[in-house]
């Protein structure tokens, strides 16, 4: 048997990393968020039974921000240094926006994407109430973006695994805008609290006018 070699050929990148003490700065951003957000549910792009602000969190005058972006801003260092493009990330060269996102129970996201978009991620501020036993609650679900994929059956299903995850406090992901994604329904009572995010390599005036 000659010697095998097996490419992972288009793997996706999904990148995730928890800050540990994270406690005061997400209570500041969860009431920073509660001020804002009104008492019923409204639908706004990708959400449903939920709450969406405008894309400007950034802006938001609040002693939580800097913090928050300097989190985002490590985020990308790190996916791009993940995915080997570290000198221009250390350059400065992007543009972010971000916009808060509120569940209530019985909330969603819709399958969408932010693919006019370099990166894009989440940052979870407080994961509202646990639903014990139930492995789908309020999960964000990555779609396989490969064509055709599922339909041949192929000894072991080495091609149908989901990729989930379990809401974090502290937890932020990064993932290729092109990367198709849904949020399962949110059980808990407690509203569930996180910040979304977009990346831009673009001419800021050009991504301003980019929507995910
Ligand atoms: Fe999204």
């Amino acid at each position: 048997m000659p010697k095998q070699q097996v490419l992972p050929a288009f793997a996706t990148p999904i990148w995730s990393c928890v800050w540990e003490d994270s406690e005061e700065l997400n209570a500041g951003l969860k009431r920073m968020i509660l001020e804002r957000a009104p008492e019923e549910a409204l639908t706004h792009r990708s959400n449903v039974g939920g709450w969406h602000s405008e894309q400007d969190l950034l802006r938001w005058q609040d002693p939580s921000v800097p913090p928050l972006v300097e989190r985002i801003k490590a985020g990308i260092n790190g996916v791009t240094q993940a995915t080997k493009g570290m000198e221009e990330a250390a350059a400065g060269g992007f543009f972010m926006v971000a916009w808060a996102n509120l569940l209530r129970q019985g909330g969603y996201n819709q399958v969408h994407d932010h693919n006019k978009y370099a990166w894009s991620g989440v940052y979870y501020v407080d994961t509202g109430d646990e639903t014990p036993g139930d492995e789908l609650d309020g999960r964000i679900e990555f779609i396989d973006p490969r064509v055709g994929i599922g339909w041949p059956k192929v000894p072991g299903d080495p091609f149908k695994q989901r990729t989930r995850f379990k809401p974090e406090a502290g937890r932020m992901l990064m993932f290729p805008g092109w990367l198709r994604h849904y949020v399962h329904p949110y059980k808990g009572e407690a509203p569930r609290i996180s910040i979304a995010f977009n990346v831009a390599f673009n001419d800021p005036k050009e991504a301003d006018s980019l929507q995910p």
